[in-house]
C-alpha cells in the first residue's frame, strides 16, 4: 500500500513529537521480564521490617500494561519467598516460579494473567540473606544502639528485595508505606514522605529504573542545608555531616546553571554506617553516601559533586542495558569535574581528573582487551565486571575530546539537549552514537574529521588523541619526589600548603620504599594517623607492599570497620600480593567478612578463593 506523502509525514511528525512513543526496549541479558509483552508502569509497595528475622514482610502491587493479550507478566525475583499472587478482585494467580535459580539472573516469576487483569499483587517476604538488603547489628552504627538497614540496588540486586522487572529499560513510578518498629526512621529515594499512624508514606511520580528504588531504616536525623536541600545521618554524625556537606546546594545550582533544571524537587544526602559497600549511590532525592568522605576539610566531596550529577546523567537519561553503563558513568564524571570546577576551581578539578586518568592507566594494564571498550559485552556476565574505571574514566575522556574539538559552549548545549530530550528513557549507546551524529558532529565536519567515533566505543586501551590533564599543583608534588629520589630527607620536604590530592600524588609516586623510609615518612607526615579515608588507604597499600608494620593496628581497624569496596579491595589484593599474605588476608577477613555487604564479600571471596588455587 502507497500512502500519500502527506499522510507519512504527518505520521512521522507524530512519532517524533511525541516523547511517549516509546521504542520496543532492547533485549537485557540480564533481566527475565519481557516488557514489550505485559510491562510494569507503576508499584506500590509495602513492606514491614522486622530486624529480629532481618526479614521485610509484604507485597507489591504492578500496574500494567498489557500489550500482549495472552502473554505471562515476567519479573525478576532472587532469593523470595513468594505467597501467591492475586489481581485487583483479589482472586488468585497461577505463578510458576522457576525452581532453579539462574547463578546470573536469579529465578523467574512468571504470573499468569486474566483477561481483565491489570493490576498484579504479589505477597512476598525477602529472606535475611538478600543481596541488596544490609542488615547491621547496632554495634556496626556510630551510636551503638539501635540497629540498622539500607539498601542497594544497583546493577540486579533490587529483585532480592522487590518482584520486579529488574532491567533499566523498565522505568516505573512507585508509591510505598513502611512499617518500622519505634523510634527507627525509614527513608527512601523518593520525591514525597509522609509519617501516619499506619506507617512511613512515600511516592515517587517521575519513572525510574528499579534499581535507584531505595531504602534506608535506623537512627536518624536531619539537618536543613537550604531550602531544598538536607543532610541525614546518624545524630552523634550529624554535625560533622552537615559542616563537610555545606557546598551542596551550591552544587547543584552550579550543574543547573551548566545542564539545566534540577528535575527532583529536594536534593538530600543520607550518609551511611561506614560499611555500605560504595563511595555514594546515587538513589533520586536521596543519595546514599559513605562516611569515610567526611575528612573535616570538604577535601572529598567531589564524590557529592558525582551523586548529584547522576541527577543528569544516569537518573534523568538512563543506560537500557548495563553495557551501556558508560552513559551513565561516563557523562557522569565529566559532569562531576565540571561542578567542582565550578564550585572549588580550576585546579582543584585538574587534579581530580589527573588522579582519575592515572587510576585507568593503571587498571588498563591488567584489563583483558574485551573490557577495555565502552560499549562492553556483559552478556553472561555480572554487570558487576564492567565496573572499572573504563566506563568512569575513559567515558569522561570521550566528552572532554569533544570538547577540545568543538569548544565549550557547543559541547555544553549538546549535553543539555540531549538531557532535555531523553529526560525519563532509557538509551542505548546506539541512540547517543546517532544523536552524536546529528547533533554534533554533522554540524561541523571539519572538527569532527579527526575524532574515530567508533574507536573511542568499540575499540581497547586508551586512544592516542585522549586529552592530557595537565596539574601546575602536581609539578609541585612531582619536584618533591625527585628531591626525595635524590637523597632530600622527607621531612625536609617542602609540602607547604599541600592539598588531599597532591598527598594522593605523592604516595602514588613514591614506588617502592623500604619500611625504614616508610617509616621516616611516617614520622615526618603521620601517614597512619589521618583522618583522610583516601590517604590513609593509599598508605596502608604501600604499607602492606613495602612490609612496614607500623601501620598494621590502623589496617586492622580498617579493615574491620570500613566496608567500602574501593578501599578494601586494594588492600587485601596487596597481602595476597606478599609472601605470606594469604594467611594474613584470611585472618582479617574471618573477622570482618560478617560486617561486610554482599557487594564486597562477593568480590573478596573471589579474590581469596583464587588466592588460594
Ligand atoms: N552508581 C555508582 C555506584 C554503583 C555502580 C553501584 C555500579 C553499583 C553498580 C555511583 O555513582 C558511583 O560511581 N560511585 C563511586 C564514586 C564516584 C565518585 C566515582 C564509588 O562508589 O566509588
Ligand atoms: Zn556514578
Amino acid at each position: 500500500m502507497r500512502h500519500s506523502p502527506s499522510l507519512l509525514t504527518a505520521l512521522l511528525a507524530a512519532c517524533s513529537a511525541a516523547p511517549s512513543v516509546e521504542m520496543p526496549s532492547p533485549i537485557d541479558p540480564h533481566s527475565f521480564a519481557e516488557p514489550q509483552r505485559v510491562r510494569s508502569r507503576h508499584l506500590e509497595l509495602d513492606l514491614a521490617l522486622d530486624f529480629v528475622a532481618k526479614v521485610a514482610r509484604g507485597h507489591v502491587v504492578h500496574h500494567l500494561e498489557r500489550v500482549d493479550a495472552i502473554a505471562p507478566f515476567v519479573v525478576d525475583t532472587d532469593g523470595l519467598v513468594v505467597r501467591g499472587a492475586f489481581d485487583q478482585h483479589g482472586r488468585p494467580l497461577f505463578v510458576d516460579l522457576a525452581a532453579l535459580p539462574d547463578p546470573l539472573r536469579g529465578q523467574r516469576l512468571a504470573v499468569r494473567l486474566r483477561a481483565d487483569t491489570e493490576r498484579v499483587r504479589i505477597d512476598y517476604s525477602t529472606t535475611p540473606d538478600a543481596e541488596a538488603m544490609q542488615w547491621l547489628a547496632p554495634e556496626q552504627t556510630d551510636g551503638g544502639k539501635q540497629p540498622f538497614l539500607f539498601t542497594q540496588g544497583q546493577a540486579i540486586l533490587t529483585r532480592s528485595w522487590i518482584p520486579l522487572q529488574d532491567s533499566p529499560s523498565v522505568r516505573v513510578t512507585w508509591q510505598a508505606r513502611i512499617q518500622a518498629p519505634g523510634g527507627l526512621v525509614p527513608l527512601m529515594s523518593a520525591m514525597r514522605r509522609e509519617e501516619r499512624a499506619d506507617g512511613v508514606h512515600f511516592a515517587m511520580d517521575r519513572a525510574v529504573p528499579p534499581y535507584l528504588i531505595a531504602l534506608a531504616c535506623g537512627d536518624l536525623a536531619s539537618r536543613p542545608l537550604s531550602n531544598r536541600c538536607a543532610v541525614w545521618a546518624e545524630p552523634s554524625v550529624l554535625d560533622l555531616a552537615a559542616s563537610e556537606l555545606a557546598d551542596t546546594e551550591t552544587m547543584v545550582t552550579a550543574c543547573e546553571g551548566l545542564f539545566g533544571p534540577y528535575r527532583w524537587g529536594r536534593y538530600d544526602v543520607l550518609v551511611l554506617p561506614p560499611s555500605f559497600p560504595f563511595g555514594g549511590m546515587e538513589n533520586p532525592c536521596l543519595t546514599f553516601a559513605t562516611p569515610t568522605i567526611l575528612a573535616g576539610d570538604k577535601s572529598l566531596v567531589s564524590l557529592i559533586a558525582h551523586e548529584l550529577a547522576h541527577s543528569w546523567s544516569g537518573n534523568l537519561v538512563t543506560n537500557a542495558t548495563w553495557r551501556d553503563f558508560w552513559l551513565n558513568e561516563g557523562f557522569t564524571v565529566y559532569l562531576e569535574h565540571r561542578i567542582m570546577e565550578r564550585v572549588f576551581g580550576r585546579d582543584r578539578a585538574a587534579m581530580e581528573t589527573n588522579l582519575g586518568m592515572q587510576e585507568l592507566a593503571d587498571e588498563l594494564r591488567s584489563l583483558p582487551d574485551a573490557d577495555q571498550r565502552l560499549h562492553i559485552d556483559l552478556a553472561g556476565r555480572n554487570p558487576d565486571d564492567g565496573m572499572t574505571g573504563v566506563p568512569y574514566q575513559k567515558g569522561a575522556a570521550f566528552l572532554r575530546r569533544l570538547e577540545q574539538a568543538f569548544g565549550r559552549e557547543r559541547v555544553d548545549a549538546f549535553l543539555r539537549r540531549w538531557f532535555d530530550e531523553h529526560a525519563f528513557r532509557s538509551v542505548t549507546t546506539a541512540t547517543f552514537v546517532d544523536w552524536l551524529q546529528r547533533e554534533l558532529l554533522a554540524q561541523d565536519p571539519a572538527a569532527a574529521a579527526d575524532i574515530d567515533v567508533t574507536g573511542w566505543i568499540e575499540g581497547a586501551g586508551l586512544p592516542a588523541d585522549a586529552p592530557a590533564a595537565d596539574s601546575a599543583l602536581f609539578a609541585a608534588v612531582d619536584a618533591q619526589l625527585a628531591a626525595l629520589r635524590s637523597g632530600t630527607a622527607p621531612d625536609r620536604l617542602d609540602v607547604t600548603s599541600w592539598v588531599t590530592q597532591q598527598w594522593l600524588r605523592f604516595l602514588h609516586g613514591l614506588g617502592d620504599c623500604t619500611p625504614e623510609r616508610m617509616g621516616e615518612l611516617d614520622g615526618a607526615f603521620q601517614f597512619t594517623r589521618t583522618g583522610n579515608s583516601e590517604i590513609l588507604c593509599a598508605w596502608l597499600a604501600l604499607a602492606i607492599r613495602t612490609d612496614y608494620r607500623g601501620a598494621d593496628r590502623r589496617l586492622d581497624l580498617f579493615l574491620l570497620t570500613v566496608g567500602r569496596r574501593k578501599f578494601v579491595k586494594p588492600l587485601y589484593e596487596a597481602m595476597l600480593a606478599r609472601p605470606e599474605g594469604l594467611a594474613r588476608a584470611t585472618a582479617i577477613y574471618a573477622k570482618a567478612r560478617p560486617r561486610y555487604h554482599a557487594v564486597t564479600q562477593r568480590t573478596l571471596d573471589a579474590m581469596i578463593a583464587a588466592a588460594d588455587r
